[in-house]
């Protein structure tokens, strides 16, 4: 099979496909012959080589956190799946290729409606953003959120379920056509951060009441306006930290609203904890899909062969929701 294999790090031009042995699944994993992948920002940290994928280096180190396919191999074990099944998926690496293997508790079902481009767009950004807003953040109908970096995979996936939620949602993007995207997709305002203190538009726009929810992608130079633009017994989520990570923390202000900062990462934590959050997600998100009350958001697809450009184009904050890699 072809994939991007990792054989030094560095720049986009370090990406090549290769041409690599075929897997086997295991015992409980089925084999899927994959049609898409999708880009994340890790990816672009794991091709520098700061970010490397959980456990023992594999022999062929392959980026790509989600997948949409077909099963075309059953492991020894695996009961509820068959072969020719629609299914996407969160790996801990191994998505820019042409088959993955994957545990069965880890599979979802992807809807009929919806290709294998839009489906591996899925995974990655709506379970982080399930498990921040509900699992972490316990969102409840009628709460201000305020979700920053709207314009990223995991803003657009966190912009549409909060909406879902019922919660009022304020977004931060940097640009005119994110802020229109965002609008779109529901959020109920758009902050341009470049020229907006969001702080003083969320506190403005809420009659000084602030956000309930916050979702925090930049980290450092945001953790005092996040905290200034949090309600009293609100939660900041990190979800990433593309600002930097060591922060001043005015603590006289968390603890006089009460606040909570609850930081998560999805990628390093255990096989039973994803498998978890996989089953709830396919009980109460994926049922949002069907429905029409959630859209994955595919910004624009690249072939497996032009995976350098896809990364230059992730790096140049050029996406408004997913980069798709298509393996046809
Ligand atoms: N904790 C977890 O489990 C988890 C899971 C998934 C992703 N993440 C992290 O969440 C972040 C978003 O991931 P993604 O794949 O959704 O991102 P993405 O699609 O690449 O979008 C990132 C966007 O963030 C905005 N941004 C704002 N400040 C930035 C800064 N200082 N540096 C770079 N971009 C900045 C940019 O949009 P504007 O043009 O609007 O500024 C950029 O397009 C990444 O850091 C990723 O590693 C964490």
């Amino acid at each position: 099979m072809r994939a991007v294999v990792l054989e030094r790090y560095g720049g986009p031009e370090v990406l090549a496909v290769r041409e690599i042995p075929d897997l086997e699944p295991g015992v409980g994993e089925v084999r899927v012959k994959v049609a898409a992948s999708a880009l994340n920002r890790a990816d672009t940290m794991q091709r520098r080589g700061i970010y490397p994928q959980p456990g023992p280096r594999p022999e062929y180190e392959i980026p790509g956190l989600e997948f949409g396919g077909t099963i075309d191999k059953i492991g020894p074990g695996v009961a509820g799946w068959q072969e020719g099944d629609r299914v996407c998926g969160l790996l801990g690496g191994g998505g820019y290729a042409e088959q993955v293997v994957i545990h069965e508790r880890l599979l979802i079902r992807i809807p009929q409606a919806l290709s294998f481009a839009e489906a591996a767009a899925i995974p990655e950004v709506f379970l982080t953003a399930y498990d921040a807003l509900v699992e972490k953040a316990a969102l409840r109908m009628g709460d201000v959120a305020l979700i920053h970096a709207g314009g990223s995979g995991v803003g657009t996936a966190a912009t549409q379920l909060a909406k879902a939620m019922g919660a009022r949602t304020f977004v931060t993007v940097g640009s005119e056509e994110k802020a229109r995207k965002a609008r779109e997709l529901g959020a109920g305002r758009a902050i341009l951060y470049k020229s907006e203190a969001f702080d003083e538009v969320v506190l403005a726009e809420t009659d000084g009441r602030g956000a309930d929810v916050i979702i925090d992608f930049i980290g450092a130079p945001y953790l005092e306006p996040n905290l200034h633009a949090a309600a009293v017994e609100g939660r900041i989520v990190f979800v990433a930290t593309m600002g930097g990570d060591k922060p001043q923390v005015p603590l006289g202000i968390l603890m006089g609203k009460r606040l909570r900062l609850i930081g998560t990462v999805l990628r390093a934590r255990p096989l039973e904890q994803k498998m978890l959050l996989t089953q709830r997600v396919n009980q109460q998100v994926m049922p949002l899909f069907a429905a029409g009350a959630l859209r994955p958001v595919v910004d624009r697809v690249f072939a497996l062969d032009q995976v350098a450009d896809a990364h230059r184009y992730m790096e140049e904050n050029r996406n408004f929701g997913k980069i798709v890699l298509s393996m046809s």
